[in-house]
């Protein structure tokens, strides 16, 4: 599936002189199922996360706090996006390897994913990643 899928979606924002509201509806605002919702916070300067792909996997990455950048590729071309806002966040399609790097202090980097945490739908292997792609 080419990176074209995987886009910037901008969030309801409420705004509010007495502090802002966001929210995301599963199906609505991301176009799957919220089955889980994992954090990375507390990363040191310096530090990267990812460096995996999923097989089946839809997920949505919304910098709470903070910012990073996500690096997807689908095995034929690499996009890097920055994400800064919690209203912002980056909708990540299946068979796409990301690395997630650029961590600024204090970031906290939310993960909506379509289904539970199974480490079988995890491709952690570079050049594995690379030959189920292209074959795709
Ligand atoms: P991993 O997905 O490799 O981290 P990242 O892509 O953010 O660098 O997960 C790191 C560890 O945490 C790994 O041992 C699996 C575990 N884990 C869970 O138990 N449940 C989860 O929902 C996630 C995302 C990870």
């Amino acid at each position: 599936m080419p990176l074209k899928n995987c886009q910037i979606i901008n969030l309801p924002k409420i705004s509010d002189p007495r502090g802002n509201l966001s929210f995301i509806e599963g199906g609505q605002h991301v176009p799957f199922d919220i089955q889980r919702v994992y954090y990375l916070y507390d990363v040191p300067g310096g530090s990267d996360r990812g460096s995996h792909a999923h097989k089946t996997l839809h997920q949505f990455i919304v910098a709470m706090s903070g910012s990073f950048d996500v690096v997807l590729d689908d095995g034929k071309e690499k996009k890097r996006f920055h994400l800064n806002r919690p209203y912002n966040g980056l909708y990540v399609y299946p068979m796409m390897w990301r690395d997630l790097d650029n961590f600024s202090s204090g970031a906290v980097c939310m993960v909506l994913a379509s289904s539970h945490y199974s480490e079988d739908d995890y491709i952690r292997d570079y050049s594995q990643f690379l030959s189920l792609a292209n074959k795709s």
